[in-house]
């Protein structure tokens, strides 16, 4: 008995060493240490033993149960920290390893423009406004004292949306005017950039749908000597200290005085060249004195009260910033063209 519990002893200790998972483990015990296992055999011979031997064989058979016992956890514990690691390995990051850089996305040339023209007018105490692209009929045109029948109505400019007309895409930023006139009581310092829409022919200078900004100050004692300070500050910030601007008379039904204004063009400085078509200088925006009709329509007292606005073309404005040669690459938003800024 007491060779078959040392042979019990010796092979479980070599599976033991043997054994590569927790599964086989498992299975060496059961068929060692189980109830129907190779030692529990054993022991069941022990009533065949006289009075002496037993308890000697007792004690071996139970140092023969601990040591394997023993093992078996040591064992154990050992499989588990080798899977630990080979898990920790498997999962392992290898921080170093250069990333891939997701790409940047860019602001719009029209984003950028417009942001910079909003600085300056924000530096300058204005309120941006937004307003509606669904314009009335009455907004766009009889307040700004356009009358029915005025060539700018015409059907092959203006986008109606009702068959009556009295709804149409707005054509300009103008209208803004009025709505914040209706609303707010002077002082009265705003600027409102949007879009607006026109029947226009696709080319390099034109699009049916393009962006203007309109600016508008009402208050007592305002006269073209502010709008002219204003504009000025404008063009010097946006083109420089020493941009030339040039005022010239022009006719708007909604403003009286009205007046075009140019700036000198920077290729030539006046003399004439491609940019400026030979002219030397480039058209950059309508403005003048608000015309005492329509601060009446709008409850303002056009005695009390007096006001400027201007109207900037937005691509226009992008176009020379950027030397952007055609308005199409605008609008087609190719990103080889956008990533350029
Ligand atoms: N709305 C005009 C246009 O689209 C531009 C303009 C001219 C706006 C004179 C103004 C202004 O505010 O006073 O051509």
């Amino acid at each position: 008995m007491k060779q078959q519990l040392e042979t019990i002893r010796a092979s479980a200790l070599e599976a033991l060493s043997q054994v590569a998972s927790a599964e086989e483990l498992e299975a060496l015990r059961v068929r060692v240490l189980g109830k129907k296992g190779e030692l529990t055999a054993v022991l069941k011979m022990m009533g065949g033993l006289s009075a002496e031997e037993r308890p000697v064989m007792g004690q071996l058979a139970n140092s023969v149960r601990a040591e394997i016992e023993q093992h078996l956890e040591s064992r154990k514990a050992e499989l588990k920290a080798r899977m630990l690691e080979a898990k920790l390995k498997a999962e392992a990051l290898d921080v170093t390893v250069p990333g891939t850089k997701p790409k940047q996305g860019h602001r719009h040339p029209m984003n950028i423009a417009l942001d910079e023209v909003k600085d300056v007018f924000v530096g300058m105490g204005f309120d941006i406004v937004d307003g509606p692209e669904v314009e009335l009929s009455d907004y766009n045109f009889t307040k700004l004292n356009t009358p029915e029948g005025h060539p700018a109505r015409d059907h092959s400019d203006t986008f109606y949306l009702t068959e009556d007309d009295s709804v149409l895409l707005r054509t300009q930023t103008s209208p803004m005017q009025i709505r914040v006139m209706e609303t707010r009581k002077p002082p009265i310092r705003i600027f409102a950039p949007g879009r607006v829409y026109r029947k226009d022919e696709v080319d390099a200078t034109h699009s049916p749908m393009f962006h203007q900004m309109e600016g508008l100050v009402v208050d007592k004692g305002i006269t073209m000597t502010d709008l002219k300070g204003c504009l000025e500050q404008m063009v010097k910030a946006l083109y420089g200290a020493d941009a030339v601007v040039r005022f010239r008379p022009h006719h708007f039904p909604f403003t009286e005085p009205s007046c075009e204004v140019d700036v000198q063009c920077f290729e030539c400085h006046g003399a004439g060249c491609r940019t400026c078509k030979g002219e030397g200088w480039i058209e950059l925006l309508g403005a003048g004195m608000v015309h005492p009709k329509v601060l009446a329509g709008c409850g303002i007292d056009p005695d009390e009260y007096s006001g400027f606005a201007f109207g900037v073309g937005l691509e226009r404005m992008a176009m020379r910033r950027f030397a952007i040669s055609d308005m199409r690459l605008i609008f087609e938003n190719d990103v080889r063209f956008l990533e350029q800024f």
